[in-house]
């Protein structure tokens, strides 16, 4: 058979080239200064570099345990201890994963069947309608509105049918920066309870919560906990995005199915990398801080951006903020992003993007995880729109 003949049946046929890299792309053709993407364009601490090449120095360099360094584990598990008041066995309950991505990805795979259907939330980060189809199995949107983005709950209830095995719940949120409040917490609470629907949580930026609101962890609502898969990210805690180590939390059950997957997926995660964040945890201060530090940095997009005509919608978490702009422009949210890049010099992200639908509520996504030079830069540029 010729090979130009091999053409593979594709299990994502409506996957292409994502927006995202389309606007990466053409910010690097313009020279755009780029608030688009969620990786920190500044250095993690100098410690954390040191601490890993001491570890490939050390010898640390086979394959680590398949659920992860036994220290690192156990400094994940006193952490949420602490700051959640849920005891996680670090033997059977803790997995380090190679990134959140892998976790998510390993639970879905786990945990979700042929026919099966899974509740999330749009705008969404872009993995998880795809790792849904993967298993033969239906995403389920339930739609989020600007300009507040909250969770129409019965929705949610109306959308609950017999082949519900899974609600993916992400908070603090990307894009959209709103985090769970005590009444979204009590609204999973009675729509789950009786029923035995796992609920995923994204918690990858659990330690970036702003105006001294708590992070709702579901470890922290013992009802939920029981039911809940939970995953964060060292990426984003520690600004290593590209190390790829991060966690997943469940009881055992659920996890020993997790941990089949994951064996078979990765088996295990960065040997040195593991050691490193394992010694950095010794001083809780780095994430403790974390919601202050980048509280700053949303502070200082917010001023920066006072005479632009775009309206800032108020951030309570993660990386990022929205604006909107249709009362400067009709264009498409695609249009104006791409304008903003060629015309400003300025990149930032539409949030049609976010909606498999496309749904365009002219509304675009600041990052403002960068250094403050970038951030006054682009906030410059997009005063002049
Ligand atoms: C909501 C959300 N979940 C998961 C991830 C992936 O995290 P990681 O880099 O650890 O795979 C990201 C990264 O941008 C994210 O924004």
């Amino acid at each position: 058979m010729p090979l130009q003949a091999l053409k593979p049946k594709s299990k994502l046929p409506a996957v292409g080239t994502t927006i995202f890299t389309v606007i990466g792309q053409l910010a690097a053709r313009h020279d755009a200064i780029n608030l688009s993407q969620g990786a920190p364009n500044f250095p993690c601490k100098p410690e954390l570099i040191r601490y890993a090449h001491e570890a490939m120095l050390e010898g640390h360099n086979q394959y680590a345990p398949m659920a992860g360094v036994m220290a690192l584990r156990e400094a994940i598990a006193a952490k949420v201890e602490t700051l959640y008041g849920h005891a996680y066995h670090p033997g059977d309950e803790v997995t380090v994963m190679a990134s959140a991505s892998e976790g998510l990805f390993s639970a879905v795979t786990a945990l979700v069947h042929p026919g099966d259907e899974v509740i999330f939330f749009e705008p969404a980060f872009d993995s998880y309608a795809p790792m849904v189809e993967l298993q033969g199995a239906t995403p389920v949107p339930v739609k989020l509105s600007a300009p507040d983005f909250a969770i129409p709950w019965d929705e949610v209830r109306a959308k609950i049918s017999p082949r519900t095995r899974m609600i993916l719940i992400n908070s603090p949120h990307n894009p959209t920066g709103k985090v769970l409040g005590d009444a979204d917490i009590e609204a999973l609470e009675r729509l789950t309870a009786g029923t035995d629907i796992v609920i995923l949580s994204d918690e990858v930026y659990e330690h970036v919560v702003f105006d001294g609101a708590p992070h709702h962890s579901m470890s922290r609502h013992p009802e939920l906990a029981e039911r809940s898969v939970v995953v964060a990210s060292f990426g984003k805690t520690f600004h290593v995005t590209g190390w790829r180590v991060g966690y997943c939390l469940a009881p055992r059950a659920l996890m020993d199915e997790i941990r089949k997957v994951h064996q078979f997926a990765v088996f295990s995660a960065d040997t040195p990398m593991q050691y490193a964040l394992a010694k950095l945890m010794e001083t809780p201060a780095d994430y403790l801080n974390l919601s202050g530090f980048y509280q700053k940095k949303r502070d200082l997009l917010v001023d920066a951006l006072k005479d632009s005509r775009l309206k800032l919608l108020q951030s309570a978490g993660s990386f990022f903020m929205l604006a909107e702009y249709g009362h400067i422009s009709g264009e498409a949210d695609s249009a104006f992003v791409q304008r903003l890049i060629v015309e400003h010099g300025v990149a930032t992200i539409p949030v049609s993007a976010f909606y498999r639908d496309g749904t365009d509520q002219r509304v675009i996504r600041l990052s403002f995880a960068k250094d403050d030079a970038t951030l006054i830069a682009g906030a410059e540029r997009l005063c002049q729109v």
